[in-house]
């Protein structure tokens, strides 16, 4: 029996201090052996968002005692540890810096290999964590900070087929929250509100809705809250919008991902149609349970990651570490961080004015 690869993944892009330990078993299924995740809510919550500042410091804090009980959690001992993985970008520099130096130290003190992770691709392979998912399948990554539709073609091989242009969905609805009067972070709160609510009570525009092949667009849609938020009275309303807001984004998903379909078959012709969906936004049941349908009625087969594993953590981290580690791809230890990375580093800039679709 060979010795199977333990890697540890370190992450702190954001606001979430994380550590973990993964391997893998005879067959090559991944394991998980530990997964520890420290959130800042509380250090954020009186400025309803992230203070970049505070988060990095919170991160220098917390990263020593994480990375500790990580090891201790998995079972392992340090010196057992085959290479760090480190979410490199992209992200907020401060925040970046901490995670990136640290398993950039600890490689370099256990003589043991570094590799940079792009945080994105953690979310576009966190699925492979409980399940087997062969390449190319197209993938969904809604998150805080972005909103695409790409053809993952393989490790390191992503070609964007669809991008939000303004706002990213994970960001629409914490925004929603915000104006709804809901504390931060609110954005997993709208489903729950939604729940009590009439969806048709509010009509919302649907921004680039049959334009822009499937790229995305959700700041007139935002805008379109704040108006009608000034005018909310009981909890009732407030419920009615959450639940408009909730449909809307879902009609928007529905159609923008039929089209995502036809693109993602006319570059790849596929032998097994697969779509995953990752990031933040996927732990939304409804947004699971719209799409599952749309893949029956599609032929598709949908793949989510774990609910627990759709927010940022680290196993997603040390899953991209792991396939990197098995064909020897590593890093050298001046690694920069990098605030903007995109997957796709050919595909055009399509944020702010004057961008034509
Ligand atoms: O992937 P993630 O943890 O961090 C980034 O990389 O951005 O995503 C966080 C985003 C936040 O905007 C949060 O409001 C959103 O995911 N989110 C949700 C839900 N759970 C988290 N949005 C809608 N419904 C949810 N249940
Ligand atoms: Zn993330």
């Amino acid at each position: 029996m060979s010795k199977k690869p333990l890697i540890l993944g370190i992450e702190t892009s954001c606001d979430e201090t994380a550590a973990s330990l993964i391997t893998e078993n005879e067959q090559g299924m991944p394991i998980i052996l530990s997964n520890v995740i420290s959130s800042q809510i509380d250090v954020h919550k009186e400025f309803g968002g992230v203070v970049p500042e505070l988060a990095a410091r919170s991160h220098i804090e917390k990263i020593d005692w994480i990375v500790q009980k990580a090891i201790n959690d998995s079972g392992k001992k340090i010196e057992e540890i085959d290479a760090i993985a480190s979410t490199a970008g992209p992200g907020l520099i401060v925040c970046l810096s901490v995670g990136l130096s640290f398993g950039k130290a600890l490689a370099s003190s256990l003589n043991k290999p570094f590799i940079a992770v792009n945080h994105l691709e953690g979310h576009a392979l966190s699925p492979k964590l409980d399940s087997t998912l062969n390449y190319p399948y197209l993938l969904l990554l809604i998150s805080g900070g972005h909103s695409q539709f790409l053809n993952v073609q393989g490790l390191g091989k992503y070609k964007r087929l669809g991008t939000t242009i303004d706002d990213a969905l994970g960001e629409a609805f914490d925004k929603t929250a915000k104006l709804l009067g809901i504390e931060f972070p609110g954005g997993p709160q709208i489903e729950v509100l939604a729940k009590k609510g009439n969806p048709n009570k509010f009509n919302l525009p649907k921004p680039i809705f049959n334009k822009g092949g499937c790229n995305l667009s959700f700041a007139g849609l935002k805008t379109a809250i704040l108006k009608i938020s000034k005018d909310i009275k009981t909890e009732q309303e407030k419920f009615d919008l959450a639940a408009s807001f909730q449909k809307t984004v879902e009609e928007i998903l529905y159609k923008k991902t039929k089209i995502a379909f036809k693109e993602f078959e006319k570059q790849s012709k596929p032998k097994e149609k697969v779509f995953v969906i990752a990031g933040g936004v996927a732990a939304n049941k409804n947004i699971r349970s719209m799409l599952v349908n749309l893949c029956n009625k599609q032929n598709y087969k949908s793949v989510f990651p774990p609910i627990k594993l759709c927010g940022d953590n680290a196993a997603m981290i040390a899953i991209v570490g792991l396939e990197k580690f098995k064909l020897n791809q590593f890093n050298t230890l001046d690694y920069p961080a990098k605030p903007r990375w995109p997957l796709d580093e050919n595909a055009a800039f399509l944020k702010g004015a004057g961008v034509q679709l």
